[in-house]
């Protein structure tokens, strides 16, 4: 979504613009920029940020810097909607991430006789600020955090300091330290320069002044605080994201695959599993797998796979339709809550849910110190390496792979398997870096086939049982990236009605990586090929038409951990054919912040 990113000192023109570059996949509508010299200058473009620094004068300069990347929320994409917004004297200049709830309310009540130059619910908080400001940003910057209803991280500055003030609710901001003492604000941690050494987080609300050698922390009530400090390493910094020349982040990611396989393997067994013990995990009734897109689609083939090791029922659960549905809760309700960025407000909201509701909520997210590991009791990281592409690929895999690991986990604990069994499962787990390796060799083979699935009308994947969620994964990555027409269906439910769109021009995709399946696949696609439809498959197994891309055999549980591979690539390749911008889809960015 939106990103936030503020610099101080000489070159604080070029860091804020760099930090900006970082953020944009998260949100890439528009970008803009204030400069604070002898006033303060804003530059706004629609569009990259790269159209953003052809605007700005070469020798712009100043003291402060604030950036913002739009994902635009309240008001269409344009210029007068681009932040940072200046207040109606001029004294404060302001970017937000995040929805003002009561932006309305607040108008009518506080800014009358004040004109609004944008659609925004943001641009409404820098008026507050210079309404309630009486000669100290901090006091100004507490009263209107007591009236604001949403969620938001805000930075903002006054024509009159060196400083940036921060108000955060709900919403990622952080600020990071370089070695020489040099502090940046940003509401990516991933996206700090990769010379800043620590950053400061906080878990709760929180005002923030900070200069550029030093920062202070206060409550919403003003009083002085201390953040947690965590150290930063280069692995976690945008800088190190190593994109293959004139290569995507997608397809950098999805080369990734395998060493992420490996490094969330590794890091399962360095924690020792799950880490709760057996006493807590027979105490549970009810497993919920809680996610959202990619996340919520490895939580349904999680939940699939583990069906047989498991007598406690494990349900996926969409995070948005948990907030809303009367799911039952207890204490001994298990909630894994799976996010990537961890950042996820649906995801979260559900968790903040389960929590009060009792549930052991336990994060499995690819970000340390996300507001996700904040919420839950327990948290593991997965390991798949910072994801800058908006279509997650090894982020899905490695969140499939822990995810099976840790229920195989509560299956020992629960009587269900043996020590033996686990400690099998877990060394066949071992062997996906390898397969995923091999499936990847196959490259060209897939670049072949996207040609086919390029000139498609529409595609319907399908798969059985274990399959369909992998079904689900690979026509949510060709739809994002490609923009053609997808769904995912149990193969079954072909012939209950979606049969009648299946006709030439049509494509179906089929999935089977279970031999005992095959009979039923090939029935499947004899079905589509008798309506003029082009068939695909992903298989170890022959089938009776169509073109197939032949799959290794790989151990059932694990089938979708690679099985997904060969999907991702096929959505990367049909981008690629119709020349679409893969890493900036249109209408996404990564890490939906709002509900
Ligand atoms: C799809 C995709 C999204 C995310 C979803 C949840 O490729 O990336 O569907 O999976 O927005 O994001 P996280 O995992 O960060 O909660």
């Amino acid at each position: 979504m939106c990103g936030i990113f503020g610099a101080m000192g000489n070159g604080c023109v070029a860091d804020c613009l760099q930090g900006l570059s970082r953020l944009q996949y998260r949100g890439y509508d528009s970008a803009g920029i204030c400069v604070k010299g002898e006033g303060l200058s804003t530059y706004k473009s629609v569009g990259k940020v790269s159209f953003l620094m052809d605007k700005i004068p070469s020798n712009a300069n100043g003291t402060v810097a604030i950036g913002h990347t739009r994902w635009a929320t309240h008001g269409k994409v344009s210029e007068q909607n681009c932040h940072p917004f200046v207040s109606y004297k001029g004294t404060f200049a302001l970017v937000h991430n995040g929805i003002i709830d009561n932006s309305k309310t607040l108008t009518t009540k506080h800014l009358s006789g004040v004109t609004l130059s944008s659609q925004t619910d943001s641009e409404v908080v820098v008026h507050l600020l210079e309404k309630f400001y009486q000669g100290s940003s901090l006091t100004s910057a507490v009263k209107v955090m007591e009236i604001l209803e949403g969620s938001y991280a805000i930075a903002f500055v006054n024509a009159k300091e060196n400083a940036i003030y921060l108000m955060q609710h709900n919403m990622p901001l952080v600020v990071g330290v370089d070695k020489d003492n040099n502090h940046f604000v940003s509401s990516c941690i991933k996206c700090l320069p990769s010379s800043c050494t620590k950053v400061a987080v906080s878990k709760e609300d929180f005002v923030a002044k900070v200069t550029r050698n030093s920062v202070e922390f206060y409550d919403k009530n003003g009083k002085a605080i201390q953040p947690n400090w965590s150290k930063l390493t280069g692995s976690l910094l945008a800088a190190s994201a190593p994109v293959d020349k004139g290569k995507t982040h997608m397809y950098t990611e999805i080369l990734q695959v395998p060493t992420s396989l490996q490094n969330c393997h590794a890091h399962f067994a360095k924690c020792a599993g799950i880490g709760l013990s057996k006493v807590q995990l027979r105490h549970f009734n009810r497993i919920y797998l809680v996610g959202c897109g990619t996340a919520y689609n490895a939580c349904v083939s999680a939940a699939v796979a583990t069906r047989g090791l498991l007598d406690v029922d494990v349900i996926p659960v969409v995070a948005s339709q948990f907030v809303c549905e009367s799911y039952p809760v207890n204490n001994k309700t298990l909630a894994l809550c799976v996010s990537q960025s961890g950042e996820t407000a649906d995801t979260i909201v559900a968790a903040e849910k389960l929590n009060a509701h009792g549930a052991f909520t336990y994060a499995v997210t690819n970000t340390d110190n996300s507001r996700l590991t904040f919420v839950c009791k327990e948290s593991i990281n997965i390991c798949a390496g910072t994801e800058f592409s908006v279509a997650s690929t090894k982020a899905y895999c490695c969140q499939l792979l822990m995810l099976i690991l840790l229920l195989v986990d509560v299956s020992y604990a629960t009587g269900n398997i043996s020590l033996v069994e686990k400690q099998k499962v877990y060394s066949t787990a071992g062997l996906l870096p390898s397969i995923a390796n091999n499936i990847l060799a196959k490259q060209s083979s897939v670049m072949q086939l996207a040609k086919l699935i390029s000139t498609s009308s529409a595609v319907y994947f399908v798969g059985r049982g274990a399959d369909y969620p992998t079904a689900c994964e690979g026509s949510l990555k060709l739809k994002e990236i490609t923009y053609i027409h997808s769904e995912a269906y149990p193969s079954g439910e072909l012939k209950h009605g979606t049969l009648a769109l299946v006709t030439k021009g049509v494509s179906v995709v089929n999935i089977c990586t279970h031999s005992g399946l095959v009979g039923k696949a090939s029935a499947t696609l004899n079905e589509v090929a008798t309506r003029g439809a082009q068939a695909v498959s992903f298989s170890p197994y022959k089938m009776p038409v169509g073109n197939i891309l032949h799959l290794p055999v790989v151990h059932p549980l694990f089938a979708g951990v690679t099985s997904v591979i060969p999907l991702q690539l096929l959505a990367y390749y049909t981008a690629l054919e119709l020349g679409r911008d893969i890493d900036m889809p249109r209408n996404l960015a990564k890490s939906v912040t709002v509900e």
